[in-house]
């Protein structure tokens, strides 16, 4: 863990420009630099930066963030590595937080171990290229199976002799212990003889994300029927299987810029693709896909595309595999290789463009695949027809977004021939019983209705349920050390005005009606200020430039930078506020009824559902007398807000 003082030390040493500087080319545009957007395509630049306020934002594609927000989208680093590539620019020493003897521990042997994986890929390598049982044997075999000598090196391949302990012996020589050695994974114990693990193998080291070895695989090398042909490290405390993709390290830039993953099954279907150029692609290495590897993913892309090469039965056992990354709401694609061949075979036997023609010609969206793979099987039997709808149904019933449902749902109907409204009834059901259980479920949209309302075009406009929201927000972080004047009633009909903050204000007001925010990243904000004015202070703008959780900050800085619209409306008006102070005020009043009425409007259309819910006479009279008080209140606030906006 980064310590928050080394942070703070980062966030205050980085210039803004000079990081975005080395990727875009920027020019002096008043205050500001201006360049070509690295986000989108554009042919005159609107991407600017503020080295004042230490902040990027295009206003042609709306990404905004501070300079650890730009390094972690362009360059795909995580947050601590986005940290650390700063530090390493602004020569800042890391400092590691304090952590407990135990933490500490645990730190420690995670680093030996990862030292412990280098020193051996080092010696694997080592022997692959210069020993004589590893050039004869290894790099051979290597060459047979036509695997360039850069991308040997490049994907650190290495090769471990036959001798039973040369390498656990070798490291033993160099310092390591047999605990740690047997520990890795590299060693075994037998009694009380020690040999390698991997020994007269081709090694395939694993990488991380950010390019650490964390494990290993190895390919043997005989035909023999009795061994295994590829064993893997063990689980440690660097390496969970199920959380680690084979070739994400080399895969993760292409990912990213082609906007999908490819995903295979072996160790050598990643390196043939690579080696021909086809680099977004990954393994799951034999095992089915677990959801930690799903998100890996999707720290790039939410397209996933996947190579096979087996037989329907195979496909079919993978497809509750496949149900998890529609549920995390990615778009998958299947292609399907010519019988007995899997990527790393065709790749060999075509040229780099064909591979590429085949993958996008015949590359199909998961569910069509799966309707008509099903309805091949049920071929003119009812029963079985019946049953497909139902398997159908369930897997469009997983997709977390209306509308892609809903699109789904018509495609499926043409294939199986079956009317639209009955597999949208079906879908229907499927997630309302869901939702009774708790579990979550989204039900499908209706298209037709969607598209008759007009879209709407501002950009906050597009989700209007958090526009009031967000309004809120962006006064508090622009304003809210500011003071606005507060008249208040005294008993004896005096009125007294008094200056208070904004933030006071309005977490004063909101606190009242214990109001809160139905977007988590804003309540989040909000409880900053509801903390600060407990302790008696404003929590700063900075705080959120650089708060430590990117989502904070980069709606923060969106909210800051976004234009208000109010002013545009005064203008047309002819509304003239004369002083900055009373022009905040009518923005923070407004603000803060919109909110409330929004709030008011939201529980009305839900007093509305649940009255047609409601049979009992009673009950729904004093669910409507409910519904007349929040129709008043709403009124009020309404009225309040007429005045305000024209006072
Ligand atoms: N695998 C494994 N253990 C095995 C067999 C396979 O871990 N005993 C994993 C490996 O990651 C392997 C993947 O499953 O890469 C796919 O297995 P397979 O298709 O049998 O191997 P290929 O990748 O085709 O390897 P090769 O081309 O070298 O035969
Ligand atoms: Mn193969």
């Amino acid at each position: 863990m980064i310590a928050q003082e080394t942070i703070d030390q980062i966030f205050s040493a980085v210039r803004i420009e000079e990081v975005v500087g080395d990727f875009v080319t920027l020019k002096r545009r008043g205050v500001n630099m201006i360049g070509l957007c690295p986000f989108h395509n554009e042919k005159t630049p609107s991407f600017t930066v503020s080295p004042v306020k230490g902040i990027f934002k295009c206003f042609g594609c709306g990404k905004a963030g501070n300079a650890v927000n730009f390094l972690m989208e362009h360059e795909h680093f995580t947050y601590p590595e986005a940290l650390r590539f700063l530090a390493r620019k602004y020569q800042i020493e890391v400092e590691e937080e304090e952590v407990s003897p135990g933490q500490q521990e645990e730190i420690n042997e995670r680093e030996r171990l990862f030292n412990l994986n280098q020193f051996a890929a080092d010696y694997f390598i080592h022997t692959l290229h210069t020993m004589e049982e590893g050039k004869a044997v290894g790099l051979s075999y290597l060459k047979e199976r036509e695997i360039r000598d850069d991308i040997i090196r490049k994907f650190q391949i290495g090769y471990c002799p036959s001798v039973w302990d040369a390498f656990t012996s070798h490291a033993q020589k160099n310092g390591y212990t047999t605990d740690i050695l047997v520990e890795s994974g590299l060693t075994l114990q037998k009694e009380e003889r020690y040999y390698d693990r991997f020994h007269s193998r081709i090694i395939f080291p694993i990488h991380s994300a950010s390019g650490r070895i964390i494990g290993f695989g190895g390919r043997i090398l005989s035909a023999d029927k009795n061994r295994p042909k590829y064993i893997n490290s063990p689980e440690s405390s660097i390496y969970n299987k199920s959380k680690s993709l084979y070739g994400l390290y080399f895969a993760r830039n292409a990912i990213a810029s082609h906007d999908d993953c490819y995903l295979v099954e072996g160790y050598t279907d990643v390196i043939a693709l690579h080696q021909a150029g086809i680099e977004q692609t990954v393994a799951s290495s034999g095992t089915s896909l677990t959801q930690e590897q799903i998100r890996l993913i999707r720290r790039y892309t939410t397209n996933i595309t996947i190579l096979y090469d087996g037989d329907p039965a195979g496909i079919k056992a993978s497809f509750r595999g496949i149900d998890m990354i529609l549920e995390e709401g990615m778009n998958v694609r299947i292609v399907l290789f010519p019988d007995g061949e899997d990527p790393d075979s065709f790749t060999r036997k075509h040229h780099p463009d064909e591979v590429k023609a085949f993958i996008a010609n015949h590359a199909e969206n998961f569910i069509l695949f799966k309707t008509h793979l099903l309805l091949k099987e049920t071929a003119g039997d009812p029963i079985r027809k019946a049953s497909l709808i139902k398997e159908i149904v369930a897997t469009i019933g997983l997709i977390p977004d209306g509308i892609t449902q809903s699109v789904y749902v018509k495609e499926c109907a043409e294939v199986m021939e079956v009317p639209e409204q009955i597999l949208m009834n079906e879908v229907r059901k499927i997630v309302r019983s869901k939702l009774k259980k708790g579990l979550p479920a989204t039900e499908p949209t209706d298209i037709i209705a969607v598209a008759e309302k007009t879209p709407p075009q501002e950009e906050f406009a597009l989700d209007p349920d958090e526009y009031q929201e967000k309004e809120l927000i962006r006064l508090l972080l622009l304003y809210g050390e500011a003071e606005i004047p507060i008249t208040r009633l005294h008993e004896n009909n005096q009125e007294e005005v008094s200056m208070i903050q904004v933030a006071d204000f309005m977490v004063m007001d909101l606190s009242g009606d214990d109001l809160h925010f139905r977007n988590p990243t804003l309540e989040a904000v909000f409880s900053v200020y509801r903390e600060g004015f407990e302790q008696g202070r404003i929590p700063s703008r900075d705080q959120f430039i650089s708060h430590a959780d990117p989502e904070i900050s980069r709606t923060a800085i969106d909210l800051m930078v976004t234009p208000y619209e109010l002013s545009d409306n005064w203008e047309k008006n002819n509304i003239f506020i004369e002083t900055e102070e009373k022009r905040i005020k009518q923005l923070v009043f407004t603000a803060i009824l919109s909110f409330k009425g929004k709030k008011l409007d939201t529980m009305i259309a839900e007093k509305l559902l649940e009255i047609q819910t409601i049979t009992d006479p009673a009950d729904q009279a004093i669910l409507l007398q409910e519904l007349k008080n929040l129709k008043q209140s709403s009124m009020l606030i309404n009225k309040e807000l007429g005045r305000v906006i024209t006072r």
